[in-house]
């Protein structure tokens, strides 16, 4: 078996995890190629639940190997905290490998990653404040700290001290903010190192050979196609590429050995931070999809946005990743509303877009066209196939796979790993 990647299609919290542990128990591998702690997976299995934001949500798989491989950035302590939470909760984490090439945070990347939100003011991108943007940054700017770094001490020291000439200059001179001292920098990225090195690992390599000895590869993307750094809704997106070519580049794993990409998508649209969001709901309805989705972020606890299913955006992100299996979440929600509106195209300044427009000018300006569905009134939380559905449940998921441009594999009627409809295999 191949490599499947398995990413997000909005604008992050579709479900990712859920449906990454639902596939961890039948793959071999399941890597973490893009983000950082700025992610949040939920993942209920029996009634118990997990929060998980650096490892891969394959952790929770007893038989699965968890990598978090090169194009992710490492909060050390969190790494650490996660891990020790899960293993007191009885959650094996001793296989987990992390990549030699990895860059770590430190800590004044976080500092910086707050007082710029605070500059920039109301043109604030409303970030997770975890030092994701200056840590990929000092990565494009060759000033980055990589995991391989800190297994000699000399080279740590120099790469600290380069990297906090200036910004200890802007610290100070721009956000009056005193930089932390390069001995302290040094001295807490070293902290961990024993921990550590037992761990770290040429994940491209130990992919590549797993491959050829024909394991099966799942790629998990963090965040999603309109919060990745090129094809999202730039410049409120995250810093890294979340769309199915940051699994390749954030791997090492080569695009002729992807077989499959999933692409999970809510059933309705969410959305933390700033920047448009087209079929936003600022009245009592979105309150309601907050209410009944327990809409609020599992890393900063914020009220996500939200509003109705827009297949423009499905189209986008089936094209843009070479989408092969939508997996459709929280279908659950959306039970009791009379009709349900979809979002078929946008109208701007009186032209019709049938795909996403070319400029953010016109993105920000873009009014729904909407088409109206029947709605249904069963709980459908205990359906276990697609004919356990309402008729008009049934309807709603043909008409959005039909508007969506891939087939729809399975359907999520709950946050538990059983609330899930198959409606062909994956793996
Ligand atoms: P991720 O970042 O894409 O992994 O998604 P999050 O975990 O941040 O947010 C998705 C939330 O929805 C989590 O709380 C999940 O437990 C929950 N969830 C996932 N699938 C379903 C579903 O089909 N129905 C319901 N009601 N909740 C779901
Ligand atoms: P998961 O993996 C939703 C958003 C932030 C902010 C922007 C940039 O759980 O889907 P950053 O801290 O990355 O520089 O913030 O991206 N964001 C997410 N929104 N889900 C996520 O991850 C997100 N990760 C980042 O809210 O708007
Ligand atoms: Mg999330």
């Amino acid at each position: 078996m191949p490599a499947l990647v398995l990413i997000g299609a909005q604008w992050g919290d579709e479900g990712k995890g859920k449906a990454t542990d639902q596939l961890g128990g039948r793959v071999d591998y399941v890597v973490k190629f893009n983000g950082g702690n700025n992610a949040g997976h939920t993942v209920v299995i029996g009634g118990e639940t997990y929060a998980l934001h650096l490892l891969p949500s394959g952790i929770l798989s007893a038989g699965c190997t968890p990598v978090i491989a090169n194009g992710v950035v490492i909060d050390l302590g969190v790494l650490f905290t996660e891990i020790d939470g899960l293993e007191a909760r009885g959650t094996d984490t001793s296989k987990l490998v992390v990549s030699a090439n990895a860059h770590v945070i430190p800590s004044y990347n976080r500092v910086l990653d707050k007082v710029t939100e605070r500059f920039l003011g109301s043109r604030k991108i409303g970030t997770t404040g975890r030092g994701i943007g200056p840590t990929y940054a000092d990565k494009m700017n060759r000033v980055g700290i990589r995991v391989q770094d800190l297994f000699d001490e000399k080279i740590l020291r120099a790469k600290v001290e380069g990297a906090l000439e200036l910004k200890a200059q802007v610290l100070l001179k721009v956000y009056n903010r005193k930089a932390p001292a390069v001995d302290d920098v040094v001295e807490d990225l070293l902290s961990y190192v024993d921990r550590l090195r037992p761990m770290v690992a040429d994940t491209g390599l130990l992919l590549g050979q797993a491959l050829d000895a024909g394991k099966t590869v799942l790629l998990e993307g963090g965040q999603a196609t309109l919060l990745d750094v090129d094809h999202g809704t730039y410049p409120f997106v995250t810093s890294s590429n979340a769309t199915s070519g940051g699994a390749c580049t954030g791997s090492g794993i080569a695009p002729n050995r992807i077989d499959k990409v999933i692409a999970v998508v809510k059933a309705y649209t969410t959305r933390v931070g700033e920047g448009p969001f087209p079929t936003e709901l600022l009245d009592d309805a979105g309150e309601k999809l907050r209410a009944d989705g327990h809409e609020y972020g599992t890393t900063t606890g914020r009220p996500r946005r939200c509003g109705w299913y827009d297949a423009v955006i499905a189209r986008y992100a089936a094209r843009v990743n070479g989408v092969t299996d939508f997996v459709l979440t929280k279908l659950d929600v959306l039970t009791g509303w009379d009709k349900i509106p979809v979002c078929m195209a946008y109208e701007v300044d009186g032209r019709r877009f049938d795909e996403m427009p070319m400029t953010q000018t016109d993105f920000h300006h873009a009014v729904p066209v909407y088409d109206y569905f029947d709605g249904w009134t069963e709980d459908i939380t205990s359906a276990r196939t697609f004919e356990d559905l309402p008729k008009n449940a049934q309807l709603y998921i043909r008409a959005l796979e039909e508007m969506s441009g891939a087939p729809f594999s399975s359907v999520g009627v709950g946050p538990d790993r059983e609330q899930t409809l198959e409606l062909r295999p994956l793996v």
